[in-house]
């Protein structure tokens, strides 16, 4: 008998179709998950990847909070098109201390991965506050109340202790410092070689442009201005990195 009499017969016999369709998924879905369980890591560690400063942590879950992942995707695809626009493209272990992931798919506006250090803090502010009179023909609302909400310092420490239960490497000392970090990082004129000791890359600046109050507009800022700046990719190695 062909192969092609043997198939016609499966196709007409309703229930083996299904029992073999079954296993061919079966079979197809165990060699694609199993090798998963015995893989030491699936994420490749990159260099220059640390957790979230406390003020940049802060500024992500105000992110979170007012949807932005609404309109803006973080994740640059490999395609020349996007590498051209936005930088290198984005790496696994970039945001591997994201809980959750921002990576989406929607783009109202631009990809945002490697927006950090692209304008000025007081770009950024200004932005934010009015987005048309810095980009005329934008359509991005206006966040201008960031800078009049004080920034909640209390509850950070317990927020670093619940990404270490999900698996950032946050340290004791990380969380015992934790107010008094995200303080720091906001004042230009405190001594932040604690900070920058415990955050590699850290960048302390008066964010909001008010040196009196500590805003969520600070932490927003701040958390836009690492966005892709911690791998250093004139020495990444990127042969090694595709192994
Ligand atoms: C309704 C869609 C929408 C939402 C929501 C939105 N944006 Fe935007 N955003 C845009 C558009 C469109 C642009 C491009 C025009 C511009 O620069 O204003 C943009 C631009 C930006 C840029 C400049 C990016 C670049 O590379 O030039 C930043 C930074 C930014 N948005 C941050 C935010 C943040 C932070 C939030 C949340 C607080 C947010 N956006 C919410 C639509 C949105």
């Amino acid at each position: 008998m062909s192969f092609l009499n043997r198939h016609s017969r499966l196709e007409k016999n309703a229930t083996l179709l299904l029992i073999m369709s079954l296993l061919v998924v079966t079979v197809g879905g165990i060699v694609e998950i199993a090798p998963l369980f015995y893989l030491q890591n699936t994420v490749e560690k990159v260099k220059g990847m640390r957790p979230y400063t406390p003020l940049e942590l802060a500024g992500r879950d105000i992110y979170i909070r007012e949807g932005c992942y609404a309109c803006h995707s973080q994740m640059i695809r490999p395609f020349r098109d996007e590498v051209e626009r936005y930088g290198h493209y984005s790496l696994a272990a970039e945001s591997m201390y994201d809980h959750s992931f921002q990576w989406g798919s929607k783009r109202t506006g631009p990809d945002l991965a490697r927006v950090g250090q692209r304008y000025s803090n007081e770009w950024h502010v200004q932005h934010l506050i009015e987005p048309r009179s810095v980009v005329p023909e934008s359509v991005m609302p206006a966040y201008a109340f960031l800078k009049d909400r004080p920034l909640d310092t209390k509850g950070i420490a317990a927020h670093l202790v619940a990404n270490r239960r999900v698996g950032v490497p946050y340290t004791d000392e990380m969380i015992a410092n934790a107010e008094a970090d995200m303080k720091a990082q906001a004042d230009p004129d405190a001594d932040v070689s604690g900070l920058e000791a415990r955050y590699p890359k850290a960048r302390a600046a008066n964010f909001d442009g008010d040196k009196q109050a500590l805003t969520e507009m600070d932490a927003m800022v701040a958390y836009l201005q690492m966005l892709g700046t911690l791998v250093d990719f004139s020495t990444y190695d990127e042969a090694a990195g595709r192994r």
